[in-house]
């Protein structure tokens, strides 16, 4: 379902900041620095998921001090709605490298089902790495609905659809640079 918004007020639109910018900061830098002790000796390449993930790799990749490559995925779920994935999975933009015997870590904004990094998952293992974790920066446990194991998780948050620092509803709100609930008015607006 494609929704369009017209010309969305984004501040006043949102009803909570449920993480603020230095709350998102102080967390990457923590990551970074459990990253960075963890593949110490290591390189490790980023797999970043398109386009929610896009401010947290920029930000986590400058926070790790180990050498790292970086290569960047799109998928996209259909079938479902602006708010409710469903899991199934098209490849939009495939890896640019071969990650053949490298140490790979998966960077995502949000896992909510866990239906598409299921589906990653198992296609990213499928290419050989030499390890393969997954570091969100976003859990949203309520809805899960495979299992997961998430080796580094930033905030665990409530089953509420959050925007902002790359997470949009109808493509806008990825600019915010905070996490925050959108105001119900919103949604029933689209
Ligand atoms: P999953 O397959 O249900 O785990 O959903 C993963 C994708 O759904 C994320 O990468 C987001 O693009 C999107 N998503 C899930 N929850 C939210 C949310 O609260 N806000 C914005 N996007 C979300």
């Amino acid at each position: 379902m494609s929704i369009e918004l017209e010309q969305p007020d984004l501040v006043r639109d949102v009803a909570q900041v449920l993480i603020s910018e230095e709350q998102i900061q102080a967390k990457v830098a923590e990551l970074g620095a459990r990253l960075s002790e963890d593949y110490r000796d290591r390189t490790l390449t980023l797999v970043s998921v398109l386009k929610g993930s896009l401010p947290f790799m920029a930000d986590l990749m400058r926070a790790v001090k180990v050498p790292v490559r970086i290569d960047l995925m799109e998928v996209s779920s259909y079938g479902g709605s602006a708010t409710e994935s469903s899991g199934l999975v098209r490849i939009l933009k495939d890896l640019s490298s071969s990650i053949d015997g490298r140490d790979v870590l998966i960077v995502e904004d949000i896992i909510d089902t866990g239906l598409t990094l299921n589906y990653l998952v198992r296609y990213l293992r499928g290419k050989n790495p030499r390890s393969l974790r997954i570091c969100t920066l976003l859990d949203k446990p309520a809805r899960r609905l495979v299992d997961i194991a998430i080796d580094y998780r930033g905030f665990t948050i409530p089953d509420q659809f959050v925007v902002g620092y790359g997470l949009d509803y109808g493509e806008f709100y990825r600019n915010l640079p905070f996490i925050g609930v959108l105001k119900p008015e919103v949604y029933t607006r689209a």
